[in-house]
């Protein structure tokens, strides 16, 4: 085994005395590049412990962070592990260093640390744990002993770094000691079978993913066996800030951890309170947009049904104007304005109240398609009444990845007002930030009458929706609309957090950014690989590629699932490849899982079908 290139100090001494509990306030989490500093304080504190250069720690807790965690206690940091996972032993984790502010020992803070590593992000492949311990650290070596002991693992010495290795350093030799291997978690348990045997035929996502998923963090996902993906599929936009967002979870933790009501109907809660003010504070004012806001239930199709009650009220009329390819939801009043054919099929009653137009570019790019709705508006006898409303979204998520013009999106709004109709944009996948900025519309400056939001308002991937509406179109009586589950304040707490994302415009402008990427990525492909046939969709975080044969995208789509990327297709016949990572993803992730993408396309598009290749995305 090949010494790290630093030395490590051997972990802090504290063994001998792990009967104690800890107390409940102590916090494990990742670390954060600012946590460094505090590292290398809590080492130069510890007095036992070998301090590395400053910086290294400012790299463990950033570079490393995936293997490392930090503990907090009451008024601040208290500890932490630091470890890495060695590029040649994927299945090993190495313990470099554990560090222990002198307040805290006999806490068996030490062996809490050992535990929380083995649940770090970057461990759920582990199955042993290495660690390096000089003959005079007693304590050291009985905590690893002990450790190994609860977990019932064997615990050997194979090999041993000798001093001759410090030559003039003065340095003791250093043991290795290695644990394992480590029972996981009842991990063989869960069988992809469980699923066939007792879930709906319904389901669908576990049959293009065929594992078990067990853990998630930020832009990555890892399955029961240790396998690691990179999401492009982000919860289909419910997770735009990461599986786990540590800011966002650790508000949601703190609010259960204080006892914060859970449910409450539309009882008036200081979660929901702060949700509304921090929502108008740091979206509506700062856009100079005025809505009022409605809790009309959980899920996107909440929100759609109660915006298509809300403008049928306001305008006493019927019908709604929905576009070709639409998706709005699985419920009566959002089917009838969904395009897909074999999702309206599933109604199994007649969907009514709803005439199609041609969204943008549905027949060609030159077919005037909202020169065509005017005209049916206007003509007494195209049998078409005015309807309440028109609903569109800006970019198509479930339809295709069709992205209006803004140009279209102005016009539609101006022909919304002259014929007297609500313009009620869906905003559920699209907005949150997917395009680059908060609302999808927002580059046309349009002011739609109500919007729909859902998916990543929650933040976290909790349910959540809000329908917003002009304050003059407010005319619901009290409880007209109403439901259970329209008072989910862990969703509150966790929206209220995600909003901090929008005080800048730094996520903004990194999605743009990365936008860009994404963008020459998927033109790189369809240039290499005339036989996709293939025609770039989207805009922002909510891009693809449409295929002449749509096979070939599910086929694409499999190949990048084996090889660890997760992402999925959409358009009518599933002809089109979807890439929608978390809109927090760096720029690492967003490398590799284009890398991934490219050479799945690869391996798809028979061979004579492609020009010669130089490297991949
Ligand atoms: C634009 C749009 N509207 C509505 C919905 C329905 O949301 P939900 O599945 O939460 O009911 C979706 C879901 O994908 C959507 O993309």
């Amino acid at each position: 085994m090949v010494a790290p290139a630093r030395s490590h100090s051997p972990p802090a001494a504290q063994a001998g005395r792990e009967a104690e509990e800890p107390p409940t306030s102590y916090r494990f989490r990742t670390p954060g590049r600012e946590d460094g500093q505090v590292m290398w304080r809590l080492v130069k504190e510890n007095g036992v412990l070998e301090p590395n250069s400053p910086y290294c720690y400012i790299l463990l807790a950033d570079h490393f962070s995936d293997t490392c965690v930090m503990v907090d206690g009451p008024h601040g940091p208290v500890g932490f592990v630091a470890g890495y996972v060695p590029p040649k032993m994927p299945d090993t984790v190495f313990v470099w260093q554990i560090g222990i502010a002198p307040s805290e020992r006999g806490a068996g803070l030490g062996s809490k640390l050992l535990d929380a590593l083995l649940d770090a992000p970057g461990c759920a492949e582990v199955r042993f744990v290495l660690a390096t311990v000089t003959p005079s650290n007693t304590a050291s070596e009985k905590l690893f002993q002990a450790f190994a002991r609860r977990h019932g693992a064997p615990c050997e010495v194979p090999d041993t770094f000798g001093e001759d290795l410090f030559p003039g350093a003065n340095h003791e030799a250093e043991r290795v000691f290695r644990i394992g291997p480590l029972a996981r978690q009842n991990r063989e348990e869960i069988a992809v079978e469980t699923f066939e045997k007792h879930e709906s035929n319904v389901r669908s996502y576990c049959r293009s993913f065929p594992t078990v998923f067990t853990k998630a963090k930020d832009h990555r996902l890892w399955d029961d066996v240790g396998r690691e993906y990179v999401d492009f599929f982000a919860g289909a936009g419910a997770l735009n800030y990461g599986h786990n967002n540590a800011k966002l979870k650790r508000a949601v933790i703190d609010y259960m951890e204080g006892d914060g009501v859970l449910h409450s109907l539309d009882m008036a809660t200081e979660a929901k309170g702060r949700f509304l003010e921090r929502f108008n504070e740091v979206i509506l004012q700062p856009r100079g947009l005025e809505y009022k806001i409605m809790f009309p239930g959980p899920t996107g199709t909440n929100a759609v049904e109660a915006a298509l009650k809300l403008a049928r009220k306001v305008k006493g009329r019927e019908g709604i104007i929905s576009f070709t390819n639409a998706f709005h939801g699985m419920t009566l009043g959002s089917l009838a304005i969904t395009g897909n054919a074999f999702k309206r099929a599933g109604a199994g009653v007649s969907l009514n109240h709803a005439t199609v137009m041609p969204f943008d570019r549905y027949v060609d790019d030159d077919f005037q398609s909202l020169d065509f709705m005017d005209q049916m508006l206007r003509d007494g006898g195209s049998g078409v009444d005015v309807p309440a409303a028109a609903i569109v979204e800006c970019v198509q998520g479930e339809g295709g990845l069709n992205a209006a013009r803004m140009s279209w999106l102005k016009r539609l709004a101006e022909i919304c007002t002259e014929h007297d109709i609500l313009l009620i944009v869906d905003d559920i996948q699209a907005g949150c930030g997917r395009t680059g900025t908060f609302f999808s519309f927002e580059p046309a400056g349009i002011e739609p009458d109500i919007i729909c939001l859902s998916k990543s308002i929650g933040g976290i991937g909790l349910p959540f929706a809000i329908t917003l509406m002009k304050p003059e179109h407010d005319v619901f009586a009290p409880g007209e609309h109403n439901g259970t589950f329209r008072g989910h304040n862990l969703a509150f707490v966790a929206a209220t957090a995600a909003l901090d994302y929008w005080t800048d415009d730094k996520l903004s402008k990194e999605v743009q950014a990365k936008s860009e990427k994404i963008r020459r990525a998927i033109e790189d492909l369809i240039e290499r690989h005339p036989g996709l046939e293939a025609e770039h969709r989207g805009r922002g975080f909510m891009q693809g590629f449409a295929t002449s044969d749509p096979e070939l995208a599910g086929k694409i789509c499999a190949e990048a699932f084996k090889n660890g990327l997760i992402m999925e297709t959409s358009g009518p016949d599933s002809e089109v490849v979807k890439i929608m990572p978390p809109l927090t993803i760096d720029d690492i992730g967003l490398e590799k899982g284009l890398k991934i993408l490219a050479r799945a396309v690869e391996t798809v598009v028979p061979a004579s079908d492609k020009r010669p290749t130089t490297d991949a995305a």
